[in-house]
């Protein structure tokens, strides 16, 4: 994998982003409606790998995101870390997670309080009613999808740089290429 010298900066970024709490951790995800319009939510962003670069999260895999990502795995993010004045936007492709050893490590990272979320024979979206009732943590693990993003695409643009920063990178195979851009 050929580096570009922001590539660094950005993973770097994405690394503390999901080792602490930083602006970053809690993301914005766009996907596409199965009607062709877009939708977004906040979500915590939990791991990042590199080679190939890729940002995983934690959800219900009976909410609307993981049935818009299926149908249309082409996904945006939006990150903003106000203490360093960066907006960071990423896109990429998304991919459920099928492998149950992976599944099972990222499960076992969760804290009791997140994995007790899933537990609920409620469906996410649906209109609320009475009837739930909250199953073990085997069942819960089930409701869990993880999510890898592979990324190709980033926007990050400095505000506290004086004049301000922004540069674009893009993956085509392994190679990433980028550019300082006007802001
Ligand atoms: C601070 C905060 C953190 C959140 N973290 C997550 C998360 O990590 N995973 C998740 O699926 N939803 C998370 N949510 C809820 C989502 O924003 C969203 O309401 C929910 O996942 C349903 O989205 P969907 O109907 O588009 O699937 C979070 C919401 C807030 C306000």
């Amino acid at each position: 994998m050929t580096h570009h010298p922001m590539l660094d900066v950005i993973s770097q970024a994405l690394v503390a982003a999901t080792t602490r709490r930083t602006g970053f951790t809690l993301a914005t995800l766009a996907t596409v409606t199965p009607a062709g319009r877009p939708r977004v939510r906040s979500l915590i962003l939990r791991q990042f790998a590199a080679d190939p670069e890729r940002l995983f999260f934690a959800t219900d895999a009976r909410s609307a995101k993981v049935a818009e990502m299926r149908a249309n795995p082409q996904v945006a993010l939006a990150m903003y870390d106000d203490a360093q004045s960066v907006q960071l936007r990423a896109e990429g492709t998304a991919a459920i997670i099928e492998d149950e050893t992976e599944r099972q490590r990222a499960w076992q990272t969760l804290a009791p309080h997140s994995r007790t979320q899933y537990a609920d024979t409620a469906v996410p979206g649906t209109a609320l009613s009475a009837a739930a009732v909250s199953d073990d943590d085997a069942t819960a693990f089930q409701r869990f999808a993880w999510v890898g993003i592979e990324l190709a695409w980033f926007d990050w643009l400095d505000l506290a740089a004086d004049p301000p920063e922004r540069w674009q990178l893009s993956r085509s195979d392994t190679t990433w290429t980028g550019q300082q851009v006007v802001p």
